[in-house]
C-alpha cells in the first residue's frame, strides 16, 4: 500500500483528505505540530476510520525531526498542507509567516530529495491571483501581486517548487489552488476548528447562528457586484479532499514536472447569497449588519475548473447548500459537546 505523508494532516483540509486517502487504498501518515488544530480531530478520525492514523507531532521547520520521519516512514509521496493561513495575521506578523511557510517547504523538498521521494501535492490558493481582471480565472490567468504576506508565501512556494522541479526532472508535483473551502464531513465528527475569532465567513456565520457570537458583519455592500457584496467560489471540503486523491493519482500515473490546478465549484456566490442560502437550508436566521470593507479583500473571484475536470477526471459533486448544511451540523455538534463537557 502506498504511504503518503500528510503535513498538516490534523488540520481542516488535511483531516478531510486523510479520510479520502484511507478510503482510496493509501496509507496516510499525519505530521502536524498542532499549532492550529487540536486532539478532537484525532478522535473524529478514529471514529470515522475505525482505527488510528500514524501520527508524528513535528514542526516542518525542524529539519532533523522531519528527516527522522522520512527515515522511519519512507513515504512514497507527500501532501503538504502545513502552513499558517490567516490573511490579516500575516500582515501583522510577516516574518513569522515567511519563516514558517517557506522554511517548512524548503526543508520538505530537501528531505524528499535526500530520501528519494518524488511525488508532491502542494496546497496553494486562489489568493495568488489577487483581483483578477475577469472571471472565471483559469490556471493561465496571470498572478497579480498578492494582497498580504500570506498570499506571497503561496506565490513564492509555487515558484520554489517550480524551480525545484526544473532542476529535478524525476520530481512530480501538483500545485492545487484552492478557492474557498467550506463545510465539514457529513458525519459531523470533524470540521473547521477556528481558533479565537474566526477570520473566515462560514465559521463566523455558523457561530452567529448558534448564538456563540452576536452578529455577523458583512464587509461591504458597495462593491461592483449584483448585490454589492463580494463574490467567492465556495467549495465543499470533501470535494477538495477528493481532488487531492485525484491529483496524487495524476502525478503517480507518470506526469512529470509541475502541474497547476484550480479547485473550486466554478460558481460565484456573494456574501449575501451565502447568508440567504444558509437560512434556506437550515431554517436558522443569521443576524447581520453591513459594515466597512475589509482591507485586502478582492471584489470577486471564481474558478474555471475545466483543467482539473479534464486532467484529474474530478469535479465537485456537492453544492453550497450541502456545504452550509454540513457546516451547521458540525457547529451544532461542537455546541452540544461543549455543553456536555
Ligand atoms: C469570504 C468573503 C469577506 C468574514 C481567505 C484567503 C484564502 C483562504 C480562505 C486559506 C469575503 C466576507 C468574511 C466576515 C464577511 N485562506 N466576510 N464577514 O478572504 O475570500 O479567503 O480565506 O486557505 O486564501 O484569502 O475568505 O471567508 O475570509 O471571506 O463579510 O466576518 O466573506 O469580505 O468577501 P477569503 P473569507
Amino acid at each position: 500500500m502506498k504511504k503518503i505523508l500528510v503535513t498538516g494532516g490534523a488540520g481542516y483540509i488535511g483531516a478531510h483528505t486523510i479520510i479520502r486517502l484511507a478510503g482510496s487504498g493509501y496509507e496516510p501518515v499525519i505530521l502536524d505540530n498542532f499549532s492550529n488544530t487540536d486532539e478532537r480531530v484525532l478522535k473524529g478520525l478514529r471514529e470515522i476510520l475505525g482505527r488510528d492514523v500514524t501520527l508524528y507531532r513535528v514542526n516542518c521547520t525542524d529539519r532533523e525531526a522531519l528527516d527522522d520521519v522520512f527515515r522511519r516512514e519512507r513515504p512514497d509521496g507527500v501532501i503538504h498542507f502545513a502552513a499558517y493561513k490567516a490573511v490579516a495575521e500575516s500582515v501583522a506578523e510577516p516574518l513569522r509567516y515567511y519563516h514558517n511557510n517557506l522554511l517548512s517547504l524548503i526543508h520538505l523538498l530537501a528531505c524528499m530529495e535526500v530520501h528519494g521521494c518524488h511525488d508532491l501535492v502542494f496546497s496553494s490558493s486562489c489568493t495568488v491571483y489577487g483581483q483578477p481582471k475577469q472571471n472565471p480565472v483559469t490556471e493561465q490567468t496571470p498572478r497579480l501581486p498578492a494582497n498580504a504576506p500570506y498570499g506571497r508565501t503561496k506565490q513564492m512556494g509555487e515558484d520554489i517548487i517550480t524551480d525545484f522541479c526544473a532542476a529535478h526532472p524525476d520530481f512530480r508535483c501538483a500545485l492545487l489552488r484552492y478557492f474557498n473551502p467550506v463545510g465539514a464531513h457529513e458525519s459531523g465528527l470533524i470540521g473547521e476548528l477556528p481558533y479565537g475569532v474566526p477570520g473566515n465567513l462560514v465559521p463566523f456565520l455558523t457561530q452567529v447562528a448558534a448564538g456563540v457570537r452576536s452578529e455577523l458583519v458583512v464587509f461591504g455592500n458597495d462593491y461592483g457586484t449584483s448585490d454589492g457584496s463580494c463574490i467567492r467560489d465556495y467549495i465543499h471540503v470533501m470535494d477538495l479532499a477528493e481532488a487531492h486523491v485525484a491529483a496524487l493519482g495524476y502525478i503517480r500515473s507518470g506526469n512529470p514536472g509541475c502541474a497547476i490546478f484550480n479547485l473550486g465549484q466554478g460558481l460565484g456566490h456573494s456574501v449575501l447569497d451565502v447568508i440567504k442560502t444558509f437560512t434556506d437550508v437550515t431554517g436558522v436566521k443569521v443576524s447581520y449588519r453591513i459594515g466597512d470593507r475589509r482591507p485586502g479583500d478582492v471584489e470577486q473571484i471564481w474558478a474555471d475548473v475545466a483543467l482539473a475536470s479534464q486532467e484529474l477526471r474530478w469535479k465537485t459533486t456537492r453544492t453550497l447548500s450541502d456545504a452550509l448544511r454540513d457546516a451547521w451540523n458540525w457547529q451544532v455538534r461542537l455546541i452540544s459537546e461543549s455543553h456536555s463537557g
